[in-house]
Parts: structure tokens; C-alpha cells; sequence
């Protein structure tokens, strides 16, 4: 009644080791970890600075419940962003009805053109298709014995924002466009832990930078926030008539 919508998650685990075989407990960690990413509970949001408080998303307004998790061992040591885990005939495991559950896959470990990579997302265009969910390789998914500095549940986090609508908040261009007017526009991604205040210039403007942003690149222990005009795209997309209504 207030709004907000509760999204139901599968979890499917693929794995080869027994590390891999991320556990419930691990699972839970996760979904706990979203829940308060997205409803603004997250204790480090007192780290968010002054002048981003007015726009920050108090709450999106999205909660996540896990229904199902399933489980199939492979005898396959890597995975790439071809969608081959998300499909029983190529060693994965089928999507639950995508059009009305958030399907994540987790797998050992996943490469893209050489490099390991932490998970990969749809966007909503891929709404109840087969492929349509959230990858994230299990050394980056939940908490405990996730890998540092990935290991504070936040590439899921990322990932869902990807699922929800949401760009990179660089735009994926020098002085790229993110489609949300609140998020600062920044010349490119950042890494590691950036220190607070980071100017960067686009079209002659300088600019305090959000890097703080779940949608940049930092790591999980400098990531905090969405914007209110992210929490917008995000409700449009899971709202009556928005693309993922069926959640
Ligand atoms: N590189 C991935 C992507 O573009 C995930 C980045 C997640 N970042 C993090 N701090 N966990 O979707
Ligand atoms: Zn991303
Ligand atoms: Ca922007």
C-alpha cells in the first residue's frame, strides 16, 4: 500500500568447488545486503557527503524475498557473458518464469575478453525473455568469504540497478549520459576508494563527482547511494505499466 514492491529472487547456483557452492547462509547475507542497499538502510549512508544528501533515494522502494534456490554442480571451471548458465543445454540452469521472478545465476567464475569479471546484467528491454536476470560470480557474491574489495554484497547491488534500468552513471562515454538529471555528469568510471571531494570538467563545467554512486565502479566499501532520479527510473520499470510489472 506504500508503494513499494516486493521482487521475488531465485537463486541458482552453479559450481565446481565447494566454494563455489555459496551457501544459504551466504544467500541470505545477500538478499539482506540488497534489501537495505535499496531501501536506504545501509549503516555506511552516513557516509554520504552534504551536498549529495538532498538527492540521495531515501528509500527506492524495491525489496527483494528469496523463494527458490537451486543448485547443479559442472565440471566447468569458467564462464563467459554468453548467457551459457542460463540455459540447461549448455551446463546451466533454465530461468524461473523471468517474467515474474528477479533470476540470479551464480557461477564459479567469469571472464570477458581476458578478464575476470564480477557479474553482468539485462536490462529491462530483456523483460521475461530466457536470458533475463543477474549474473555474479561467487567470489563477489554476499559476504562472508567474498573477495576483497568486492566482498560487501554491493556487485549484486550494481547488477540489479543494470536490471532496473539503470546505466553506468558515466554514461559509458567520456562525459556520457546516464538519463538521470541528479547524478552529476562525470567525465569516466571510477576505481578503487577515491577520496571525497573529485572534480572532473565535461563541456567546460566542473563538477563535485558522485563516485560515491552505486552505478560507478568503485569499490563496495565506497559505493553507498542512488539518486532520487535513479529511484525514478527504477519505479518506472516495476511500477503498473512498466516493463517488469509481472515482478
Ligand atoms: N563491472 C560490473 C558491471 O559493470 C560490476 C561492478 C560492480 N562494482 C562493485 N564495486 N561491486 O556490471
Ligand atoms: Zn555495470
Ligand atoms: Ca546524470
Amino acid at each position: 500500500a506504500d508503494g513499494t514492491v516486493e521482487i521475488p529472487v531465485v537463486v541458482n547456483v552453479i559450481y565446481k568447488t565447494a566454494a563455489e557452492n555459496v551457501s544459504d547462509a551466504r544467500i541470505a547475507e545477500q538478499i539482506a545486503v540488497l534489501n537495505a542497499d535499496y531501501g536506504g538502510t545501509n549503516t555506511d549512508a552516513s557516509n554520504i557527503p552534504t551536498e549529495f544528501q538532498t538527492v540521495k533515494a531515501d528509500d527506492v522502494k524495491v525489496r527483494f524475498k528469496l523463494v527458490n534456490t537451486i543448485r547443479k554442480s559442472t565440471s566447468k571451471t569458467s564462464w563467459g557473458t554468453n548467457d551459457a548458465m542460463k540455459k540447461a543445454s549448455t551446463g546451466g540452469l533454465d530461468a524461473t518464469t523471468p517474467t515474474n521472478y528477479l533470476n540470479i545465476w551464480v557461477v564459479g567464475k567469469m571472464t570477458s575478453q581476458g578478464r575476470t569479471i564480477l557479474g553482468y546484467a539485462t536490462f529491462p528491454e530483456s523483460a521475461g525473455l530466457w536470458n533475463d536476470g543477474v549474473v555474479i560470480a561467487a567470489p563477489f557474491f554476499g559476504k562472508t568469504g567474498a573477495s576483497a574489495p568486492f566482498n560487501l554484497g554491493r556487485t549484486a547491488t550494481h547488477e540489479v540497478g543494470h536490471y532496473l534500468n539503470l546505466r553506468h552513471i558515466w554514461g559509458d562515454a567520456n562525459c556520457g549520459n546516464d538519463l538521470v538529471a541528479d547524478t552529476p555528469t562525470q567525465t569516466t568510471a571510477n576505481y578503487n576508494k577515491p577520496s571525497y571531494p573529485l572534480y572532473n570538467t565535461c563541456s567546460g563545467v566542473s563538477r563535485s563527482v558522485m563516485f560515491m554512486n552505486y552505478m560507478d565502479y568503485v569499490d563496495d566499501a565506497a559505493m553507498f547511494m542512488f539518486s532520487a532520479g535513479q529511484k525514478t527510473r527504477m519505479q518506472a520499470v516495476v511500477d503498473a505499466s512498466g516493463s517488469r510489472a509481472g515482478l
